[in-house]
């Protein structure tokens, strides 16, 4: 879809962009909410509802803006495999559609006031090169009051196939030790800090150190409570089976080197909607498979 092909309605809703390494930015803005979107990856950069003082989302301060990497923060994309290959270590971890043009193929505005975009994630040779069979991976993000995304997998081939999936989300928080995240009581995980060594979560989840969990056959909602921020961001999700929680903590965060200044790790955390693991969806011929999740601030 081209610019000169928006519905007029829309139109000044949207402002189209371009930087110099070449990467395409739509930044939106309506009269509940703003957002910036990268077409590398279709990757939601920033979010903000009118009625909050501070970004929902975390985006490192040197996030690179490169063509082939993925943007540090915001919500990256990872499909069709989540954290490492499952069979061949030189792909890159958590897939490719982080990293490939996506295109815009729909834009329109809901009754309520909020944006309502699609992006599909166009073929290169590169996802070609990764994944041979045909598929189709399309996305609709709602920007409004609340930040609601559905990333839909449609098998093209003549056999099932298997996806991974998440929507990577890095959240802005006050501080680390600030934070719970609830909704995980009695789930059983996988911890890859302790060479993913299984257990059940027992209590919230706080973290006092690296943390790095998929947490299995869960379909609860999370709610990332803030006492510095005196918000709870809720996270209201379909079509996922797995949760990921993850931080990397300081020595971690310093051997990334996009992660911003020393201690910026400390105002983010990662609660990822998945199918991570063996909860990695199998999609049978011409059938589409929807991994949804919506976001909302509440005050504390
Ligand atoms: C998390 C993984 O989802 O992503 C972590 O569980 C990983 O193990 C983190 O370190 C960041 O991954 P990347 O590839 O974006 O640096």
């Amino acid at each position: 879809m081209s610019e000169s092909n928006i519905d007029f309605m829309i139109q000044p809703q949207l402002k189209f962009s371009q930087d110099e390494s070449g990467l395409e930015y739509i930044e939106i803005e309506n009269r509940l909410a703003t957002a910036k979107i990268a077409l590398q990856g279709g990757h939601v950069m920033t979010w903000q509802p009118k009625s909050q003082d501070q970004p929902v989302l975390w985006l490192s301060s040197n996030a690179r803006f490169i063509k082939g990497r993925s943007i540090r923060g915001g919500i990256p994309i990872c499909w069709p495999w989540f954290g490492a290959h499952p069979t061949d270590s030189a792909l890159c971890p958590h897939g490719f559609a982080r990293v490939i043009p996506w295109q815009l193929v729909d834009a329109d505005t809901l009754k309520n006031g909020a944006t309502r975009l699609v992006l599909q994630m166009m073929e290169t040779a590169e996802s070609r090169r990764q994944l041979s069979y045909p598929h189709l991976l399309a996305m609709t993000i709602t920007i409004g009051e609340t930040l609601k995304i559905d990333l839909a997998t449609t098998n093209k081939a003549s056999h099932p196939f298997v996806v991974g999936e998440a929507f990577h989300t890095y959240f802005k928080v006050s501080d680390i030790s600030n934070v719970h995240v609830k909704g995980l009581e009695d789930a059983l995980y996988s911890d890859k800090v302790f060479a993913y060594e299984r257990r059940v979560e027992k209590n919230d989840v706080r973290f006092n150190g690296e943390f790095d969990r998929v947490y299995l056959n869960t379909t609860a909602d999370c709610m990332i409570e803030d006492t510095g921020l005196h918000r709870q961001i809720r996270i209201s999700k379909s079509g996922s089976q797995s949760t990921v929680v993850w931080t990397p903590w300081a020595d971690k965060a310093e051997q990334m080197g996009d992660m911003g200044a020393p201690d910026e790790w400390r105002t983010m955390v990662c609660v990822e909607t998945a199918n991570a693991l063996e909860n990695a969806v199998v999609i049978s011929p011409n059938r589409t498979h929807v991994l949804s999740v919506e976001y909302s601030v509440e005050t504390l």
